[in-house]
């Protein structure tokens, strides 16, 4: 395993991601990903899985200790009361007396940032959270809560794949010594067509989709977080760490961006422009 080191806690750089797994699904696919050797393991109040999460967590052998444990608090609950009662329920459901990280899903422009985050460090001060952060906030609110609200935010949780160009807030994240956690590493399993991606795997024997999680990892601070509800998957997004991409081709990777976003819905807050690609 690959793990960044950030504010001096080590992070296993490759988690598994939870949206869309619900039910016995969701149970066994973080059971087999334990198994398989993942210790990073993200989850959301609004996924509405993490009872289920919880019980793959417990169903296995590894201590709780051993394992990076994210969830995350939806909008509506930023007020420091409500996140309170949040984070008691994702507590509850996820059988731990603590989280590695707890993240704010999305910016709420309705509610003080200063008050939520007060109340992520009263909640970190009582043990019940490590250490906290922040997803979908492009460099103006990282700055707000860094730099104007004086947090020490751990994480931004964002977009990011080949295809999308994430340098601002990557940039300022490394510059804060803050993790960037990406979400749709694989864009959604579509990088598993691309042809360049495709080219660069025949090299090393793997697939478009293994070459595109061993860029991720090997970003300085960066971390990557595939889903997948199929065992197959599951085992070959984590056969990642028997090879190495050269500058040259991390470089390549890095010149596909320019597709898009596929996460951005109305209430989304206004994200960095694209830099003109060089
Ligand atoms: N903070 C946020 O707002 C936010 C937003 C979106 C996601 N997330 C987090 O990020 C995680 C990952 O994002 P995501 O689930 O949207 O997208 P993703 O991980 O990029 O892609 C998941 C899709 O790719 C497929 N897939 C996985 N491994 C594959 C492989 N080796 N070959 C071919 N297809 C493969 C999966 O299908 P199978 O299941 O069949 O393998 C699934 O359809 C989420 O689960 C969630 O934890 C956070």
């Amino acid at each position: 395993m690959i793990t960044h080191t950030i504010q001096g806690v080590e992070v296993p750089a490759l988690g598994f991601g939870t949206f869309k797994l619900t039910g016995e699904d969701a149970t066994r696919a973080v059971a087999t990903a334990l198994d398989v050797g993942y210790r990073h393991i993200d989850t959301a109040e609004m996924y509405g899985n993490e009872a289920e999460v919880g019980a793959g967590l417990a169903s296995g052998s590894v201590p709780r200790e051993d394992i990076f444990l994210t969830t995350k608090v939806w909008p509506n609950n930023l007020r420091p009361d409500d996140l309170g009662r949040a984070l008691a329920q994702s507590l509850d459901k996820l059988r731990t007396d603590y989280l590695d990280l707890y993240l704010v899903h999305w910016p709420n422009p309705e509610i003080p940032l200063a008050d939520t985050l007060a109340a992520m460090q009263e909640a970190q001060a009582a043990g019940k959270i490590r250490r906290f952060g922040v997803s979908n906030f492009p460099v103006a609110l990282m700055r707000e809560a860094v730099e104007k609200i004086g947090a020490p935010v751990f994480c931004n949780q964002v977009e990011y794949h080949p295809f999308l160009n994430q340098t601002p807030v990557l940039d300022y994240a490394r510059a804060h010594d803050i993790l960037i956690t990406s979400y749709c590493p694989l864009a959604r399993g579509s990088v598993q067509d691309n042809a360049v991606l495709k080219r660069i795997g025949e090299r090393h024997g793997k697939t478009a989709s293994q070459v595109t999680l061993r860029w991720h990892i090997q970003q300085d601070g960066v971390a990557a977080i595939p889903k997948s509800g199929t065992p197959a998957n599951i085992r070959s997004n984590f056969d990642i760490f028997d090879f190495a991409l050269s500058t040259d081709e991390m470089a390549e990777i890095g010149n596909l961006r320019g597709g898009g976003r596929l996460v951005d819905p109305a209430t989304a807050p206004a994200w960095d422009p694209a830099p003109a690609i060089a």
